[in-house]
């Protein structure tokens, strides 16, 4: 038994060696972690439980069943964060470069597949150098196998994927399908082709960094929801984002102990400027509402017009989606609604109850979103909203013009509750424009055209320049005083609690693309 078990010891011995020592110090001069060492950080101490330590590769071209090490370039296996089962795989660059082979993807697929059927979210923690150029075809065949998994554990499961390094060609699309990508500041980089492609193709010039580095896809792009300035600062995002999220879709979203206390925050009813055209933070307000220090912004620097991220009210885990008058008056455009939208699909895939602050004075006017589909685009934050059948709640804080007051949660899509500050102005458009198409007439005829404008613009900004004539008609369900807001939020959710609702039964919707 002692030679077995020295076997044993061996072989585990050599898999967490990974490529070898001098490749690993070539990993740690580059500002990167190990494979082993992220899924340390990651997982609770002594939690992790390895599948598949001693596969190896099957391919036989170019001398490569010589070149053999257990694992294959990716650790997979299940452990706990903060008590909480999840499933990972951390790709090992270590091993030809962290590349997909076959086998590689059959790891991944197995975890993914156990992960599904016993209901945990799956975390990928990506380092590869894309599709392993010695096994041609299989390699893609392993990728489209984990792709095709990502797509029918989307909506059961949380997935997360962290961009720890090279991550192109074919690879970037598993990320892609996943709920939250989290890339590290100049260690880590996405492009679908990368520089020298582009530089033969469209003759530009441009670095990995610039192409496809984490502050491009935080601000440009959008494809990551996260740029961290280093790995361990990724992974405790990691964790930090599962604490707001349940296990699965069938599960409850988590909740924490909680004291109720004094609710109201009298600041709330001075926070907003006195003129209706000053831009204030919207995430002050936030702040003011939900429990102390909660608030986990999500694609921050990414169309900044509107804000999301996660937060905690009395205790529970709420989506909250809020117009942001400090950039660009908080108006709506292609990339806001591209955002709200897949939040929100994220908070109701996963029973995420939303909160909406709104104050909107429309949708971004020119021939740039025009020709870029703001009509497509915009509708996605509709339709998505429409669809929702978590508890849902809006607080109108200022401006709800035009379409985009429909757009916003709105009671007419299936908002639960609507709430209105008493300095809402619910309106098809803002006062100046409307005096100035309807009364036209009036304002040619006059001697003094600027003083009718402005005398028709108080006519207009006195009948419809605030909440009442929508609390009339009950598309608001109160007017409140901003300080009370956190109380009759709180209230709210709770009286939501075991909301049921379900939309016609079909294959799936057609969301507009
Ligand atoms: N398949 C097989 N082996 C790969 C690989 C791949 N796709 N990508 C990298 N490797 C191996 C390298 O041969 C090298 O092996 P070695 O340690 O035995 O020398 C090791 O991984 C590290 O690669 P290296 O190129 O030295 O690292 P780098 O940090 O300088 O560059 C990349 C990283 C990813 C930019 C570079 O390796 C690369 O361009 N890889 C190919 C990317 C690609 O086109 N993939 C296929 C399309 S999806």
């Amino acid at each position: 038994m002692d030679k077995k078990l020295e076997l044993l010891h061996a072989k585990r011995e050599q898999a967490m060696q990974g490529g070898g020592a001098q490749r690993i110090e070539s990993q740690h001069k580059k500002g990167k972690l190990t494979a082993r060492e992220r899924l340390h950080f990651l997982l609770d101490e002594g939690s992790f439980q390895e599948i598949g330590m001693l596969v190896t590769h099957r391919s036989v071209d170019f001398g490569m069943e010589k070149e053999k090490y257990p694992g294959d370039g990716v650790i997979t296996g299940y452990g706990t964060v903060n008590g909480r089962l999840v499933y990972v795989f951390s790709q090992d660059f270590t091993v030809f470069g962290g590349s997909l082979s076959e086998t590689h993807a059959e790891k991944i697929c197995k975890v993914m597949d156990l992960a599904l059927k016993n209901g945990a979210p799956v975390i990928g923690l990506n380092d590869s150098g894309g599709a392993r150029i010695q096994e041609g075809v299989v390699s893609l065949g392993g990728y489209a196998d984990i792709f095709y998994r990502n797509t029918m554990a989307s909506g059961v499961i949380p997935q997360i994927s962290a961009i720890m390094g090279p991550c192109a060609g074919g690879a970037v699309y598993s990320p892609a399908i996943t709920d939250f990508i989290l890339m590290v500041e100049h260690t880590s980089y996405m492009f679908v082709t990368g520089p020298n492609v582009v530089k033969t193709v469209t003759h530009e010039v441009v670095t990995s960094e610039e192409l496809g580095g984490a502050h491009t896809h935080a601000t440009k792009s959008g494809v990551t929801h996260f740029a961290c300035p280093n790995e361990i600062a990724a992974i405790q995002h990691i964790k930090q984002l599962l604490s707001y999220m349940p296990q699965n879709c069938e599960d409850k979203a988590p909740s924490l102990p909680y004291e109720p206390g004094d609710e109201l925050r009298p600041a709330l009813n001075s926070l907003l400027p006195p003129a209706p055209s000053t831009p204030y933070d919207i995430r002050e307000v936030i702040e003011q509402v939900i429990d102390q220090d909660s608030f986990f912004e999500v694609h921050k620097d990414f169309a900044e017009n509107l804000v999301i991220g996660f937060a905690r009210l009395a205790g529970r885990s709420i989506g909250i989606v809020a117009n942001q008058p400090a950039f660009l008056a908080g108006v709506l455009d292609i990339h806001s609604s591209t955002k709200g939208a897949r939040f929100v699909r994220f908070c109701d895939c996963f029973n995420i109850p939303l909160l909406v602050f709104e104050d909107v004075p429309g949708f971004l006017p020119g021939t740039d979103q025009e020709w870029n589909a703001i009509i497509t685009n915009g509708a996605k934050l509709l339709y998505a909203f429409c669809e929702a059948t978590v508890p849902r709640v809006t607080v109108i804080t200022r401006k709800a013009y035009g379409g985009a007051y429909d757009v916003m949660n709105s009671k007419h899509i299936g908002a639960d509750m609507n709430f209105a500050w008493p300095s809402a102005e619910i309106a098809v458009m803002g006062a100046k424009g409307a005096a100035e198409i309807i009364f036209k007439r009036e304002i040619s005829h006059a001697d003094d055209h600027e003083g009718k404008w402005q005398e028709m613009e108080q006519l207009y900004a006195d009948t419809f320049a605030n909440p009442y004539r929508a609390a009339e008609r009950g598309f608001i369900d109160e007017v409140i005083e901003p300080a009370e807001t956190r109380a009759k939020l709180i209230s709210a959710f709770k009286m939501l609690e075991n909301k049921v609702a379900n939309n016609p039964r079909k294959k799936h919707g057609n969301i507009p693309l």
